[in-house]
Parts: structure tokens; C-alpha cells; sequence
């Protein structure tokens, strides 16, 4: 098998690996392998833009406050207070290396979002915000020449030796490969494609979530998906997002009687919490037996619409959708996963050498709710400290000496064909959609839970295709969420449970997910909240 050895290994391409990567670079050998062309992933696709408190009208303790209250009571404060305090360094300096922020004259313009209290919300090029991040993080890393990038390469597994994490074993052109690396840095983002309906793109199966849970890394509050509200439904058009900022901006929804109904449901009305509006929409479509809701911007000027989102016009009119003039069908989508591999404020996981940060990651900072646009804020704040912390630890990992020890790789590859393995797949993500997702109970669990029973053994498989190994990830993520949604017995932020539809005594802690020789084991965090 073929070695490739280096100081650093970054997993994933978006804001959160490609900011680790800056501040490793100076220090040694880097490697980011993408599992697609560098800037595919959820990055790229990010509209809404960046939360920050920079304007004049607000303050980091505001934003602090908007964030614990999204996150409905399980936020850990420390992790916020680092994310607030920390996010206006990280987007002055990104502004250094030339981000293009919109301005108003000269000044930084600033959108508002639901459940933010202030227009806090940087954009770039309208709705092309995470599109910007992508390329001035993308310069900046080519101007380091210890950097290296490994497109179309995907990590299958992480290579461990006395318990530490060693690098990853990687699947290119159906050849697996090992980088042996003195720090691995997880950054694989999201697991939206677990859900049939999601805006995300389709490398995030939340690989990264699997592979360190195989290797005995400890999980966290799992069962909190975010779905998105306002999500084009529209006959062949793909699963495009209509950002929250055209709600901010003053977009109405209205049902199939083109009645307004977000009033009836939250004081803040389209402005609500996501989860409150996700579920306002689904309950007005089953009301009007209808499979959508609209979008209604159609009071709003019609060039004003066409410069504030350019990509959403352009991209609706392809599918004859014409946002000034049109009611745009909606419904919501799965978006964001809050939960991920347990780190510390400083991107470390429990096991020796392995950092996460970004969408794999939880520090704690959403809770069990993401306010809008903190995440390509976290991704800025955390993939540079898990950076600055993994530095001091390239030199406890000696993997060259270590590497005598190992032991190559055997396996046997299943031989589960490609048909088959779209057939699980799509069936996967309907089950998901239909019963792990914007609400839950105990019966729609349950069939969850009976259904994945019955792909074990696909899940227990090992594949040498990109398609097989995302599978298998997607079948122990569906798991471990389906589990985690049942323990938690209460309605809390993003995670609704139509039979137990209040909170209880247990909304204070944080769900644990561990992988034991006997199975998972989901327990609950005791640590008091921070
Ligand atoms: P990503 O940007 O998703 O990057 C993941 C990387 O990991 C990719 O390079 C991928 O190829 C790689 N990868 C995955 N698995 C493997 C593997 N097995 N091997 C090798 N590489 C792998 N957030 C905001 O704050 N503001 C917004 O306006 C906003 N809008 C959004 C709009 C959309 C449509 C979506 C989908 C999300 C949006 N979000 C927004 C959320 C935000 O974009 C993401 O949470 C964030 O970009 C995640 O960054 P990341 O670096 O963790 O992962
Ligand atoms: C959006 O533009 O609505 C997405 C913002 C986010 O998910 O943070």
C-alpha cells in the first residue's frame, strides 16, 4: 500500500479545514484532501452570510445573548463567549486578505436573520457569501507552498496506533492509500444528505462523524438537525435554498390561499426560531393538503431583489420562477447538524491527535439550535484554534518511529453492487425524511429503528467505492441520531417530539455517544452547562 507521511493532515476543504491549514502551514507539511473538487461542500453554497458583531448598533454581548436563546437553554457559554469575542478578529483579518464584504458607501452592510436582535449579518455579492470565504481562504492557502491538496480523495478510515490517531486511510480511484500524519484535523462538515430533502451538497454524509465514532470518539447531542424553512419546491428544480435574508429583507410566507399564517404561530412571525417556522409550514401544508407553502417578495422592489440576491433570482428563473413577480413554492429541508464530535474549545477530541471543527465538530456553541449564520463564524473561530492548538502537538506524535508498529490494512470489500447501494441509499434518506425528521414520536422512531436493523450488515460492510463508503457512514449516522431521538423524551430546540412535546428535567444535559464492543451507548452528559 502506498505511504504518504506529513506533519498535518486536514481532512475537508471548507471554511473550517482551509482555516486550520493557514495556521499549520508555517509550521510543517500540510495535506487537505477533499472528497470532490476542492470547493464542493457546504461552504461554497452558504448564502445568508456571517454573523459578527461589528456594526455600530451592536454588541458581542448581544450576540451572545441571541445565540444562548437560539440554542434553547443548551448552549455552553464558554464555547459562545469564544465565538462572539473571537469572530470580529477572524472576519477583520479574512477582510485583510481580501474578502469583498457587500458595503453601504463605505461602510460594512448588514442583514438581519430571524432570532437575531441586530442587523449583525455580513453578505458578500448579495447571497454568495460562503462562496467568497471559499476563495480568499483558497488564495490564502496557496500562498503557503508546505501546503498540498489532494482532491478527489476520500478518508475511509482513521489509522490508530496505541489509541492515538495516526492519519487516515484514503480511497482514491478505488485505491486505498495511507497518510501517516503527526495531527489529524477532522473537517468533513455536515449530514444533510441523510434526509431526502436537504440543501446540502452531496458530499455531506457526515463522514467524518462515522469514522472517528468507529475509532472510539465520543459523540454529542446528535438528535438536534436544524431544518431550514424555505427550500425551493418546484417540479425538477433541485433542493435550492431561499435564504432566510429575504425573510430579513421583509419576504412573507402565505399558504395555498395566499393567506399570511406566521403571525398566528410566533410573536416575531416569519422572523420566528427555524424550528418554529419549519413546523408552522408543515402544519399549514397539512391543514390545505398541500406538499408547499410560498415565499412572497413580490411587494418588494423588483431591482432591489434582482442586486440583493442575484444567485437566487437567477437560479429560480432557470426554473421558471420569477422571485419579483412570483409566489415561490417552498417547504422546509434538513440543513445543519448541531451535534458532531465532542471537542474542547481548542478543536481536540478525546483521542490523541485527532482535532475536529466546523460542521463535524460540537463545542457546544449551537446548543440545540443554530442562530442563523454562526456557523461559517464557527468554522472561522474554531478551524483556527484547533490550527494554533495542534501545533504544540506535532511534536508528541512521532509517527515515523511509531510506524514499525502498525499494522497494514486487511480487509475484504463487500461485494454489494452500485445498484444496490443507490437502492439502500434513497431508501435511506425517505426513512430518515419521513421518520427521524422535523417531527418525531415514538412509533415513527421505532419503524426508524426496525427498518436500519435490517441494513446491518451493509453497515458492517467495507466498501472500495465512494458511493459504498458513504453509505455505510450514512447507515451509522441514521443509527445514531434514530437512537439519540428516542432516549431524548422532550421537545427541545431543533429535536420536537410530538408525545412528549415540552421539555423536561433532562433539557440541561447534553446526550453522549459512545461506541462500546457491546454496541452504542447513549448516555447523558452531567457536566454542568458552562
Ligand atoms: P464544508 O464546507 O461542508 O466542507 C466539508 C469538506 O469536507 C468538503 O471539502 C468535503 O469534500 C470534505 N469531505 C467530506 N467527507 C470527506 C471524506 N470522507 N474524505 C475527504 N474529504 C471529505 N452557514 C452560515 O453561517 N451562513 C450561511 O449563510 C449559510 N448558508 C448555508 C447555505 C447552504 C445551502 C448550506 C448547505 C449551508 C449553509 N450554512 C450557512 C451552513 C454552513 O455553510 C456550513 O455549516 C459550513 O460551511 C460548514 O463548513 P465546514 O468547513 O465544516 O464543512
Ligand atoms: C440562509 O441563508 O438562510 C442560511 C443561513 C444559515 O444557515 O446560517
Amino acid at each position: 500500500m502506498e505511504e504518504i507521511y506529513t506533519n498535518f493532515l486536514v481532512i475537508g476543504g471548507g471554511v473550517a479545514g482551509l482555516r486550520g491549514a493557514i495556521e499549520l502551514a508555517p509550521y510543517g507539511e500540510v495535506i487537505i484532501i477533499t472528497k470532490d473538487i476542492p470547493t464542493e461542500g457546504s461552504t461554497e453554497y452558504a448564502q445568508g452570510g456571517i454573523a459578527v458583531a461589528l456594526s455600530d448598533e451592536d454588541e458581542v454581548g448581544i450576540h451572545f445573548h441571541d445565540t444562548i436563546k437560539a440554542g434553547d437553554g443548551l448552549c455552553k457559554e464558554d464555547a459562545v463567549k469564544v465565538l462572539v469575542e473571537e469572530g470580529p478578529a477572524r472576519i477583520l483579518e479574512l477582510i485583510e486578505w481580501g474578502a469583498e464584504f457587500d458595503r453601504e458607501g463605505s461602510r460594512l452592510a448588514f442583514t438581519l436573520e430571524a432570532a437575531h436582535s441586530r442587523r449583525r449579518v455580513l453578505h458578500a455579492h448579495g447571497d454568495s457569501t460562503g462562496k467568497e470565504l471559499e476563495r480568499v481562504l483558497i488564495n490564502k492557502v496557496k500562498t503557503f507552498p508546505s501546503v498540498k491538496r489532494f482532491p478527489f480523495c476520500t478518508a475511509v478510515d482513521l489509522i490508530m496506533m496505541d489509541n492515538r490517531c495516526v492519519g487516515a486511510y484514503i480511497l482514491r480511484d478505488s485505491q486505498v492509500f495511507a497518510i501517516y500524519a503527526q495531527v489529524t484535523i477532522l473537517a468533513t462538515g455536515g449530514a444533510g444528505q441523510l434526509f431526502s430533502r436537504t440543501t446540502n451538497p452531496p458530499v455531506a454524509t457526515g463522514d467524518g462523524i462515522a469514522l472517528a465514532y468507529r475509532r472510539g470518539a465520543v459523540l454529542e447531542d446528535m438528535e438536534f438537525i436544524q431544518f431550514h424553512p424555505t427550500v425551493l419546491y418546484a417540479p425538477s428544480a433541485p433542493q435550492f435554498l431561499l435564504s432566510e435574508a429575504m425573510r430579513g429583507e421583509g419576504a412573507l410566507l402565505k399558504n395555498i390561499h395566499n393567506e399570511r399564517f406566521m403571525q398566528g404561530y410566533h410573536p416575531d412571525a416569519e422572523l420566528a426560531p427555524r424550528d418554529i417556522v419549519s413546523r408552522a409550514i408543515i402544519s399549514e401544508m397539512v391543514k390545505t393538503h398541500s406538499h408547499h407553502v410560498y415565499l412572497d417578495l413580490t411587494h418588494l422592489r423588483s431591482d432591489f431583489l434582482k442586486a440583493r440576491f442575484p444567485r437566487i433570482y437567477s437560479t429560480c428563473l432557470q426554473y421558471d420562477v420569477d422571485i419579483t413577480n412570483d409566489l415561490i413554492p417552498i417547504s422546509p429541508a434538513a440543513h445543519y447538524i448541531m451535534g458532531g464530535v465532542k471537542t474542547d474549545l481548542d478543536g481536540k477530541t478525546n483521542i490523541e491527535g485527532l482535532y475536529a471543527a466546523g460542521e463535524v465538530a460540537c463545542t457546544g456553541v449551537h446548543g440545540a439550535n443554530r442562530l442563523a449564520s454562526n456557523s461559517l463564524l464557527e468554522g472561522l473561530v474554531y478551524g483556527y484554534r484547533a490550527g494554533v492548538t495542534a501545533i504544540k502537538h506535532k511534536e508528541k506524535n512521532n509517527v515515523k518511529k511509531d510506524k514499525k508498529d502498525s499494522k497494514p490494512l486487511q480487509i475484504k470489500y463487500s461485494h454489494i453492487g452500485f445498484q444496490r447501494i443507490e437502492e439502500i441509499r434513497t431508501s435511506l434518506r425517505r426513512l430518515m425524511w419521513e421518520r427521524v425528521g422535523i417531527i418525531r414520536c415514538i412509533d415513527s422512531l421505532s419503524i426508524a429503528k426496525e427498518a436500519l436493523s435490517e441494513w446491518q450488515d451493509v453497515e458492517n460492510s467495507n466498501f472500495n467505492t465512494r458511493r459504498g463508503v458513504e453509505l455505510k457512514n450514512m447507515l451509522t449516522l441514521a443509527h445514531i441520531i434514530t437512537e439519540t431521538a428516542l432516549k431524548r423524551e422532550e421537545s427541545i430546540g431543533a429535536h420536537y417530539r410530538s408525545d412528549f412535546p415540552s421539555r423536561t428535567g433532562s433539557s440541561a444535559r447534553h446526550s453522549i455517544i459512545i461506541k462500546k464492543i457491546s454496541g452504542m451507548e447513549v448516555s447523558w452528559n452531567q457536566e454542568k452547562l458552562r
